[in-house]
């Protein structure tokens, strides 16, 4: 005969796997959460932590379209680029919840800089 109780009880090494489980569980969502950049974060970082590594380290493009010299974004109104950064375009996501209103200027400022050479 099989005693119920003993079946229901979780095992010694299934606890430790579901502990492992969440262990990377949490690691592998901290690594994916952008984050905020500091508050005092220069345009500059602010593009290298949330634009880069779509855009490129140097603005040339990449998963999205160049941003620098020449591009098209280089032709647009900062309202263009604010809105775009603020409302995401096609696959390019929302940033309304990571930047504040003084981040956003600083971002753009530093777009402006790099597009001007
Ligand atoms: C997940 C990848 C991704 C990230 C991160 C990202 N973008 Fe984009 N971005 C795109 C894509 C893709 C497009 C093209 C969208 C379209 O037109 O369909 C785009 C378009 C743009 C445009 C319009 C360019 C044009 O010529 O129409 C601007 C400006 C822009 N992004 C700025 C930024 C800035 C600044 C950041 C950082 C705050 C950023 N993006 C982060 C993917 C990304």
């Amino acid at each position: 005969m099989l005693n119920l109780i003993e079946v229901g009880k979780p095992s010694f090494p299934t606890i430790d796997i579901v502990r492992r489980l969440s262990v990377v569980m949490l690691l592998v969502l901290s690594a994916c959460s952008v984050g905020r950049p500091a508050d005092d974060a220069s345009g500059e970082e602010i593009y290298q932590q949330l634009c880069a590594n779509c855009h490129g380290d140097d603005l040339n493009g990449g998963i999205g379209p160049p941003l620098g010299p020449g591009s098209n974004a280089a032709n647009q109104a900062d309202a263009f680029l604010e809105f775009t950064i603020m409302n995401g375009r096609g696959r390019m996501v929302s940033f309304s919840s990571s930047l504040n209103d003084e981040q956003l200027d600083r971002l753009v400022v530093y777009l402006r800089e790099e597009q001007a050479g």
